[in-house]
């Protein structure tokens, strides 16, 4: 796996362009040094470009077209986003699933639309409450990437997994720890048993309530890759909280040790 932690903050229906000049000035002055993005609304890409292009925060989408080109008005294709220099875009968020009935079919043409447009999509995986109390966990989120791995066979190394549990995304309530690393434990082994990848080869974010108060804890167990942060992600002072979070936790080959609720680096 990878040492350095990534976090990407979904500002989903948030935000405007002096945010974004905000975060560019903040991010100028005071950088932890680690690898972060910001997927703000397609409005705000241009913005994105002219503003975050000098310093060392990268940014995104939040959702691409399935389609390339054509008769499908007020889409966005993957080509369009990655115009204005975009690194990242985030497909299939729950609320998209949820909200507009988003599939995992649709959400596989969108990877490959990403891929093909030299974009890294971040696919956004995990279980309802319900699901969770049914104990269907595992065979949600199985269903969930079955498709894509499937379909991405070689691919799949250029794709980052976000695991979000539904219930816990805007609650104030993250997965614990034990639940994180048991949940992505699963996660990577399926993507090594069905599509053959070597565990640690697709970086597998965390997701749903990141804070600054409990990102050290979660950014510290080996099997998170990084974090998809929302609220969180809207506030400069709590972004770049994180962001040192996931710098103290990347410092390579250095045992992350868990003392009394806070994290240390040694
Ligand atoms: P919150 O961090 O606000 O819980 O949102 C998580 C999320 O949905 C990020 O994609």
């Amino acid at each position: 796996m990878t040492a350095a932690k990534l976090v990407i903050g979904n500002w989903k229906l948030n935000g405007e362009v002096a945010r974004v000049r905000a975060f560019a000035q903040r991010a100028a002055r005071d950088w932890p040094g680690c690898e972060a993005a910001l997927c703000v609304p397609h409005t705000m890409l241009a913005a994105a470009q002219a503003a975050f292009g000098a310093t060392p925060l990268r940014w995104g989408a939040q959702d691409c077209s399935a389609e390339d080109e054509g008769a499908f008005t007020g889409e966005v294709s993957a080509r369009m986003i990655r115009e204005f220099g975009a690194r990242y875009v985030l497909v299939g968020h729950s609320e998209r699933r949820t909200a507009l009935g988003e599939t995992d079919g649709q959400i596989v043409a969108k990877v490959q639309r990403a891929l093909a447009a030299g974009l890294t999509p971040i696919v956004c995986i995990g279980e309802k409450a319900e699901e969770r109390d049914g104990e269907q966990t595992a065979m949600v989120l199985r269903r969930q990437l079955l498709q894509l791995v499937r379909a991405l066979q070689g691919g799949l190394a250029s794709v980052v997994v976000a695991y979000e549990p539904v219930w816990a995304i805007g609650s104030g309530d993250a997965a614990t720890p034990g639940m994180i690393d048991h949940t992505l434990g699963f996660i990577a082994d399926t993507l090594a048993f069905h599509g053959g990848v070597s565990a640690g080869a697709v970086r597998i974010l965390y997701g749903g309530s990141v804070h600054p108060r409990n990102a050290g804890a979660i950014l510290s167990r080996k099997s998170v890759a990084g974090v998809l942060v929302g609220g969180a992600s809207l506030v400069p002072d709590d972004f770049i909280e994180i962001c040192k979070a996931a710098a103290r936790c990347s410092a390579p080959r250095h045992e992350i040790h868990i003392q009394q609720g806070s994290v240390s680096a040694q």
